[in-house]
This record gives structure tokens, sequence and C-alpha cells, in this order.
């Protein structure tokens, strides 16, 4: 949860958004040179389709939408309302101007901080790949409870992530520097952020938190959401991190 008069390093994506604004890119994805929209999130949609998880969800709700493409192309499967949050001004800004076709709407916003406040009830609950960015326990474990708190007695949660178990040392050669669970970044304005720390001599921002794939899953359940269906990609070489895909549902704790 976001502390008083602090900024915590999450919101340190609106730079990012700026630069992805100035240099006409599109999207997150196509900023770092990856596919909008990643095939894996796309197959576990059609498994949880095809195995009746996921039934004509009326209302979606993105966390951490960016520029908004997955809620539009989810919106676009299934005739849905679609809504998506982001703590970027300017990725909302970007996402408002991408979006032509009525039902899909956007705010900034919080997603740690949905729990305490109203954010409506959702058939479909994602996560726009915005767990592993919160770099706090209690935030991540906000953010879950945010899940739950904006999910219908029968709506379905996806929890999209970069994990743990990771292949250290392909991961540090091909991405950075690895510090336990957390990468961190350098950024010129560090000494704005809360969590900022000094790392190697440098004032830097935590950037993304990888935890064990498992721990995830027990945090799900800790929470009262239990796991439907899941895939665990392990690392290899050339991908050196875990990703988990989850589909979670509402348990009454
Ligand atoms: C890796 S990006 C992916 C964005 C988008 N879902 C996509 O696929 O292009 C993660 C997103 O989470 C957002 N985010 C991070 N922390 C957040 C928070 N506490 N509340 C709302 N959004 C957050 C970032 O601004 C960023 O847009």
């Amino acid at each position: 949860m976001a502390k008083t008069n602090e900024v915590p390093a999450y919101c340190a994506h609106e730079g990012v958004y700026r630069q992805i604004e100035a240099k006409e890119s599109k999207t997150w994805n196509e900023h770092i040179g990856q596919p909008a929209i990643e095939k894996a999130y796309v197959r576990f949609l059609d498994d949880l389709c095809e195995d009746g998880v996921i039934h004509e969800p009326k209302r979606l709700l993105e966390l951490g939408c960016g520029t908004g493409q997955l809620l539009r192309y989810l919106c676009g499967r299934f005739g849905s309302l679609g809504h998506g949050i982001d703590v970027s001004k300017t990725a909302i800004k970007l996402a408002k101007a991408q979006t032509d076709v009525k039902g899909i709407t956007f705010q900034t916003g919080d997603v740690t901080d949905l729990a305490a406040k109203h954010a409506g009830k959702y058939d479909l609950v994602v996560d726009g790949l915005c767990l592993h960015c919160l770099t706090d326990e209690e935030d991540r474990d906000a953010f879950i409870e945010s899940v739950h708190e904006a999910l219908t007695k029968e709506g379905i949660g996806i929890i999209y992530t970069m994990a743990t178990p990771i292949l250290r040392k392909e991961f540090q050669e091909q991405f950075g520097k690895l510090y336990g669970k957390r990468t961190y970044f350098v950024t010129a304005d560090a000494d704005k952020y809360s969590d900022a720390e000094v790392i190697d001599g440098q004032l830097q921002i935590p950037t993304r938190y990888f935890e064990h794939y498992k721990n995830i899953m027990k945090s799900l359940v800790d929470h009262g959401l239990l796991p439907m269906a899941f895939r665990v990609k392990l690392p290899t070489e050339s991908k050196p991190l875990t990703h988990l895909a989850v589909a979670v549902k509402k348990v009454e704790l």
C-alpha cells in the first residue's frame, strides 16, 4: 500500500510511458521488443475457455492495463465491457487515445489500494503483468486482496506473472543483476522514491520481484483465491525465468 507522502517505486513506470509516448510506440511490449500480447497468455485463455473455466464474462477488469491492448483484445473476444486501471497517467492517456470502441473505460489508479475502495465487481479480473512489478511484500498482498475484492462470486481471476526458480547466471547475463528476489534500476530522480536503496554505490529503485511460483500459489490460497487451473513454464537457458499463469476463483474465508 502506498505510504503517505512517499512515492513507491512502481510509480516510476510513468517515466517509461513518457519514453513510449515520445518514441510513438504503441505498447510496453513494443517498447521492449516483444509481441503486444504474449502468445502464452492467449493459449492459457484458449484452454480456460475450452475447459469451461471462463464462460462468457460480461464485465472485465485489467489491473496494470498499460496502454490497454490486452483489455481491448479480451473485450473483443468476449463481447464484454471492460475497465482498465494503471498507475501511470501517461499510459492511461495513451490507452484512451488507442481505444475507439464503446464499453471500455480506463482510470489512473493504484491497484494496491483497490481493496480499500469500491472498485466494482467483475466476472473476469486479469493481472496485466503487474504483480511482478510490485517489489514490496505488503503491496503484493494488497494486489491479491484487490483481485479478491473485485471478483463476483462466480468470477475468475487470472494472474500471469514472472516468478522463480530463475537460472541466475543466465538471467544476469541477459537482464542484469539480481539481488535476492529483486532487480533494481538506476534513475536520476531515485531519491524521490520511498524504497530507493544504495546498491553497488548508487541509489537505485527496485523494479521487479520474482517470487517462487509455489509461494505465489500459496499466497493466493491464503487470500481466499482457489486455483482452478494453472501453467508453469520453468526456465531454460535462453528464457531463464519461470512464468506462472493461474486462474483463480473466490472462496469465502
Ligand atoms: C509490465 S507493464 C504491462 C502493461 C500492460 N498490461 C501491457 O501488457 O502492456 C506493468 C504495468 O503495471 C502498471 N503498474 C505497476 N504498479 C502498479 C500499481 N501499483 N497500480 C496500477 N498499475 C501499476 C505499470 O504502470 C505498467 O503499466
